[in-house]
């Protein structure tokens, strides 16, 4: 079992930031321990996205959580593969403990185990007339060299590439297309977070919400090829790209991934409906927003490993 969780970014005016979540894009309050802020979805784990104060912009983590076996595995080929890590215990909502890995391009990827969950929100919709998101379906990173981050989460975590496009690498850890992906970017950041919504009704009216408070999609909306999964970017005002998704498509152990050729498109689309542009420099800069950092120091993880 592996299942992405959360994403854990630091930035200025880290309250104002989880205000704007909560107002307008329409997370539910997590919480707040310290100087980290958290929003939660609909559905059952305790937080999406964690938020903490900080001088400037970064990424802290991406967390998934997973069953012992597959930390033992991960930790393990982390070792052997050289990898940067760490153990950990989590002091967010719902706890949990594990490791913490930083890949080739410095991208933080901590795995929990025994992280617990909490009571789905019911009738948020009926109650408030607004949207909410239910949980995170992607978190892609921009990376230097896409090729290899792909082969270095399929060797050491496990995760399999499912498509590959001339822009991105798109890799899956379950059952779901894509969970996360690397994008051919020459640079190593947070590409974007996606928030998956409990259905296309869903993202229009998130759309709708939006405009109401006076922000328009950079990019959408718009359906995907590779995953299928419908889509609308915004440009978050404290920074980075965010996204409300719906239907990513599910795969099975023998989906053939496709290659760039297999995802052309027609002159003058770059997606199944064509019905949105897209702000190619304002995201580009959104894009660059979030690089990643290490506030920890690299230590054994054999205990986990059984080695
Ligand atoms: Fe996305």
């Amino acid at each position: 079992m592996m299942k992405l969780r959360s994403i854990e970014l630091a930035l200025p005016k880290a309250a104002d930031a989880h205000s704007w979540m909560i107002d307008i894009w329409g997370c539910a309050d997590g919480g707040r321990i310290g100087d980290t802020f958290y929003l939660r979805g609909s559905g059952t784990y305790p937080y999406l996205m964690a938020i903490a104060e900080s001088a400037d912009n970064f990424v802290r983590s991406t967390t998934f959580v997973c069953s012992p076996e597959r930390l033992a595995q991960v930790a393990l080929a982390a070792t052997k593969r050289g990898l940067n890590a760490a153990p950990c215990v989590s002091s967010d909502p719902g706890g949990g403990h594990g490791i913490v890995v930083e890949l080739a391009e410095g991208e933080l990827l901590r795995f929990l185990v025994d992280a617990a969950e909490v009571a789905p929100i019911e009738g948020h919709a009926k109650a408030t007339r607004r949207v909410m998101p239910v949980k995170l379906t992607h978190v892609v990173f921009n990376a230097a060299d896409a090729e290899a981050s792909g082969d270095i989460v399929e060797e050491v975590l496990g995760f399999r590439v499912s498509d590959r496009t001339k822009g991105m690498v798109f890799v899956r850890c379950n059952e779901a297309h894509h969970s996360t992906a690397f994008a051919r970017a020459g640079f190593s950041s947070l590409n974007h977070v996606a928030f998956e919504m409990e259905d296309l009704d869903a993202v229009m009216r998130g759309i709708g919400s939006m405009r109401d408070h006076g922000f328009a999609p950079a990019w959408g909306p718009g359906r995907h090829g590779p995953g299928d999964n419908v889509y609308a970017y915004y440009i978050a005002p404290f920074g980075p790209v965010i996204e409300y998704s719906t239907a990513v498509e599910k795969v099975g152990e023998d989906y053939q991934a496709g290659e760039p050729d297999d995802w052309t498109w027609p002159e003058k689309r770059i997606d199944q409906w064509g019905v949105s542009d897209k702000d190619f420099a304002g995201l580009r800069v959104a894009e660059e927003a979030f690089r990643f950092r290490r506030e920890w120091q690299p230590a054994p993880i054999n205990e986990l490993t059984g080695a």
